[in-house]
């Protein structure tokens, strides 16, 4: 008998009825940069459709992110001075601190606030840790990750996510916040982070370039699998409560991998060149924004994603209640 799979896809009603992935704007995050200063809002170049915010006007963000029901928010950080340890990074008075105690304050907990832990948007190198003779120091430097972490958390971060990629981190940070009893304080890693030429638009975003060298020697070879679930695996084993995939689109092979072999929550960010490529073409009319968007981000949840983070989060929350 002819078998006719194309009866499930006669209709509206019987699509809608059986598809298999349905994505929920409760999972999504949305990436903010936050300024030091007042009073600002200015266009991000590199980020088209995205804003720097000073502490004191980034409530503007959060409201409009709100109405599009999107309430998760991953913050990173510009601070005005620069030096080779990223004091500001750890400071109670940094730009990320200030803007976390004035969004909790003002939202409690209609909003779940994430934090970037790294050194990368405050160290004069530009490097994510501490540097040894140009190396990046592992062990030293997960004395300053700690440090931010907490300050993170005492400002009142539902979550911290350490992007540095440095060998303990998670276990450092965990012992760190239970030890000030931040045991509720949850720990997003960037498990498995990939050395990628996608993340161009945010170095330029965030000011966060390398000023020598490249980041070969903490982030991953994309060449490598095996490693990733290494890695995966050592980040749970040392408490992290959700593993991220970095970035998402080439890497659907491993989101999906990480998903199977963890038992915890799998993030995948899809970044900035990510949304940058597609910005691009669809300006160029090669292709239509909205429906590369709903379907790249699709993909990922399909690879096995339980969270996205993206730059298309409001957008994605809309194109959901639309029902695409
Ligand atoms: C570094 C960091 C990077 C991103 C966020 N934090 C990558 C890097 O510069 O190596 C990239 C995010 C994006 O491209 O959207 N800690
Ligand atoms: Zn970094």
């Amino acid at each position: 008998m002819l078998q006719r799979p194309r009866r499930l896809r006669f209709n509206q009603h019987i699509r809608d009825m059986t598809r298999e992935v349905r994505v929920s704007s409760k999972s999504l995050i949305l990436p903010i940069f936050i300024m030091e200063g007042e009073n600002i809002k200015s266009p991000i170049d590199s980020l088209e459709g995205h804003f720097y915010y000073s502490p004191d006007t980034v409530f503007e963000a959060v409201d409009d992110t709100l109405k599009h029901g999107v309430n998760k928010f991953l913050l990173f950080g510009l601070p005005t001075e620069k030096d080779e340890i990223g004091s500001q990074s750890f400071d109670e008075n940094g730009v990320i601190q200030k803007a976390v105690r004035m969004i909790k304050e003002r939202y409690r907990d209609e909003v779940f606030i994430i934090t970037d832990v790294c050194m990368c948007e405050y160290t004069s190198h530009g490097h994510c840790g501490i540097l040894d003779h140009g190396y990046v120091d592992n062990d030293k430097t997960l004395e300053y990750l700690t440090q931010i972490a907490l300050s993170h958390a005492a400002a009142g971060a539902d979550m911290v996510a350490p992007s540095d990629m440095m060998d303990g981190r998670v276990a450092a940070i965990r012992q760190a916040l239970d030890k000030h009893k931040f045991i509720n304080t949850l720990i997003m890693s960037y498990a498995v982070k990939y050395s990628s030429s996608f993340y161009g638009p945010f170095r330029e975003a965030a000011k966060s370039a390398p000023s020598f060298g490249d980041r070969k020697s903490y982030q991953m070879d994309y060449h490598n699998k095996q490693e990733a679930i290494k890695e995966a695996l050592l980040d749970m084993n040392e408490g992290a409560d959700i593993l991220m995939v970095k970035p998402a689109l080439s890497y659907l092979d491993i989101i999906s991998e990480v998903s199977k072999q963890s038992n915890l929550p799998t993030a995948a960010y899809s970044v900035s060149g990510e949304y940058a490529m597609i910005k691009a073409a669809a300006k160029m009319n090669l292709i239509d924004e909205y429906g590369v968007m709903c379907e790249t981000a699709v993909s990922i949840f399909r690879a096995g994603a339980d969270i996205l983070i993206s730059y298309y989060a409001k957008e994605i929350a809309e194109s959901i209640n639309k029902g695409d």
